[in-house]
This record gives C-alpha cells, structure tokens and sequence, in this order.
C-alpha cells in the first residue's frame, strides 16, 4: 500500500468516524436542552424570576430522583433575560431555537411577550409551553402552542361576579394599561361580564406600564364616584396607583387580577392596599398538601415564598417531563431525534411532531397549581382564587369554579 493510500484510508476513517458521531447526537452530545425565557430584569422582573426558580426546581428534582435524565439523556435548561420586552423576547427565543437547539420553550408569563415570540416556535415547529400567559389570542397563534393556566374571559368573569355578587357594587371604574394585551383584553372581559350582570362601567381610564404618575386619571376616577376600581395590571403600577388613589382621598376597594401576584406587590403598595382583592392561579394559604409540599420545597431552595407563577413554571415543566418521557418509552428512536439536530430539519421534525401531540394530550396532571387538562385549544380549565388583602397580607377569600 503506497503511503499516499494509506493517507487516504486513515482520512476516510476519521471521515466515517465524524459522520457516525454526528449521527447519534449531531451536537456531539445526549442532551435534551429545554429553554425558558422570561423578565429576569426591568418593569416587572419577579415574573420572570419566579418563572426561572419554578422551572429550576422542577429540574432539581430531576436530577435527585432519576440522575437529571429521560430515556437516557440528560436534561439541561437555558434560560434567557428578555427584560421585559417583546422585541428582545423574540430575539432570545430565536437564540434559544437556533444556537442551544431546545426541544421546547417555556415561557413568557406576560401575554404580550407570549403573543411576540409565540409565532417564532409555532413556525419552527418547536412546542412552547406558556406557564401563564392567560390572554386568549396567546393560544390561538398555533397547534405547538399550549399554556397552563385558565384564560382572561374567565379571569374577567371571575372579577364581575365578585363585585356584582359579594361586593354588591353596581357602579365600576376602570384603569387599563393601554400597551398590554393582557390589560387591554381582561379590562374587556371584565366589563362585558360586569354589564351583563347589572353593572356599569362609570369611566375608563388608561396609562402605560413605566408610569409614574396616575393623579389625573385617578382624579377623573374620583369626579364619578365609582364604588370600585378595576385596576387590570401588573404589580409595579398597581402598588404606586393604589398609593396615588389614597393620597387624593379615594377609599374604593381596588380590584385587580392575576397580575397583581408577586412578592414586591405589598411592599410597593403598602397599606393603601388593604381591602383590596384580586385573582390568581393559588392561595397559598390553601392546605392542599400537593402545593404545601411545593411551597416548603421551594423556600428550602430558594429561602422565600413562591408566588403563583413559580408554581405554575413548576408544572409546565413537569408536564414537559412527562411528555418528553411517554415519548421516550413509546418511541425511542424518533425520541433520539430531539438530541440529533436543529428544529426543522428532517430528524427533528417527526420528533418534535410526536411532543407537541403527547402535551397536547394531557389529561388530569396533579400540578400544585390544580388539575391540569388541555382542552382543544390547548388551554387549561381550572378554577380561581379570589384573595383579600387584609393587614398587610393576602389571604384565601373565595374560589370560583369554571
Ligand atoms: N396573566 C398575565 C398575562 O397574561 C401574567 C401573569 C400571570 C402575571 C400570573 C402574574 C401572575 O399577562
């Protein structure tokens, strides 16, 4: 054999070799990577640190009870900032997609983020869980869509009927923030329900997240003499208007929804929000031994309490695991296509096929948060809690059922 053969035969070897490793794992490795996103910084940065620490914790247990592996490959988690903001959610999530090769997206909790990178993975075929996005256009984006949580013209529902029914209030004002979605649509729900129960609307008002001040709303606000607010935002404004609301000598309770759920709600707002009262996904007064369980493991990790969305990140998760393992034991072969290469290419794709339909199909999942069952649309249907702020701290008031 002439040397030059020789030189030719050992290239094609390492040639074959390449090859070969490319195709079991064409990243080299046995990884499933798995990618969150979510406002770790800006306006409203506890959504998205919750939503990081739930996800964490789910992962935690992973690793503890069967080595951080489904059907032999190792789970890793991205997660990325998008600060708060829809444009840089789509840049993060397409990152996600392209440079870390997720199998599925978490995320966003904020509606309008959801609505901005949603479109991103539907097109690149890539399941996208929302723990917490409840507008309803969210869903609406796509089949690879999904969320774990009940839906705004339900959440506005909720709050009417408080009002209409334990309240006894008739005459209603409103203050939206007019560049969320999510804001923009409950204020909708809410009065639809509100009016179709006897009440009216008295006047609505509008600002936008990163305001400072509400005085001139608020005192259009107070001129109609509405016997409450229904204040449809997230907690940073929410804690500086109930203030602001005081201050010009407004006692109306405040209403509000699932937006108003984070730990730095109280600490913003103060006393100025006592007697107030919103919807949300948990009480986490509630005995339930499931969300007991998560809320003592939760501060042993992270040394605080977890709101709403952590629960919530807590079992999009796990409705991934389980997913991803039902796929694993069903179908190991095409399973192994999820580790092998990008989203969209010809080994991806029957995978990544077969995980969107095993999540589209779950069916009574324990989570901390409530049974979770998608229904066609890929929504959950689960009941609500109303809590009361009383003293300086939110308490269990009512639980309304679908
Ligand atoms: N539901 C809100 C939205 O769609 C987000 C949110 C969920 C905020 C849960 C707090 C708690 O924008």
């Amino acid at each position: 054999m002439s040397l030059s053969t020789r030189l030719r035969l050992g290239l094609a070897g390492v040639i074959a070799l390449a090859v070969l490793a490319l195709g079991c794992g064409g990243t080299g490795t046995d990884e499933l990577v798995i990618g969150e996103y979510g406002s770790l910084t800006g306006n409203d940065a506890t959504f998205g640190q919750s939503t990081k620490q739930g996800v964490e914790l789910a992962l935690g247990e992973l690793v503890a009870q069967r080595q951080g592996r489904i059907g032999g490959l190792k789970v890793r988690v991205v997660s990325e900032d998008d600060q708060g903001r829809p444009e840089e959610a789509v840049t993060v999530v397409k990152k996600l997609l392209n440079q870390d090769r997720v199998c599925a997206v978490i995320g966003e909790v904020a509606s309008s983020r959801s609505l901005a990178a949603a479109p991103v993975c539907q097109e690149a075929g890539v399941p996208m869980i929302s723990p917490s996005s409840t507008n309803p256009r969210v869903t609406q984006v796509g089949d690879y869509i999904f969320r774990m949580c009940f839906i705004d013209p339900f959440q506005g529902t909720v709050m009417a009927r408080f009002a209409a029914q334990d309240l006894h209030v008739r005459r209603v004002a409103i203050l939206k923030d007019v560049k969320n979605d999510y804001s923009v649509g409950l204020a909708q729900f809410f009065t639809e329900a509100f009016t179709n129960l006897g009440g009216s609307v008295v006047t609505e008002q509008a600002y936008s997240a990163g305001d400072q001040d509400f005085r001139a709303q608020l005192t259009n606000i107070k001129g109609k003499n509405p016997e409450a607010i229904f204040l449809p935002g997230y907690y940073t404004e929410v804690g500086l208007i109930a203030r602001q609301a005081r201050e010009l000598g407004i006692r109306a309770p405040i209403l509000g929804g699932d937006g108003w759920e984070s730990e730095q709600l109280l600490e913003i707002g103060g006393e100025a929000l006592n007697g107030c009262y919103y919807s949300n996904h948990f009480a986490a007064d509630n005995p339930d031994p499931r969300l007991q369980e998560f809320l003592k493991s939760y501060k042993a990790r992270f040394g605080k309490e977890s709101d709403a969305i952590g629960g919530l990140a807590y079992d999009a998760a796990r409705v991934l695991f389980q997913s991803l393992e039902k796929l694993a034991e069903q179908d190991p072969d095409t399973f192994r296509g999820l580790a092998s290469s990008k989203a969209g290419t010809a080994a991806r794709r029957p995978a990544d096929k077969k995980l969107r339909d095993l999540i589209a199909t779950t069916t009574n999942f324990a989570g901390v948060t409530g049974i979770i069952t998608l229904d066609e649309n890929r929504n959950a249907t689960k009941p609500a809690v109303v809590l009361a702020i009383r003293d300086g701290k939110k308490v269990y008031d009512t639980t309304i059922n679908p």
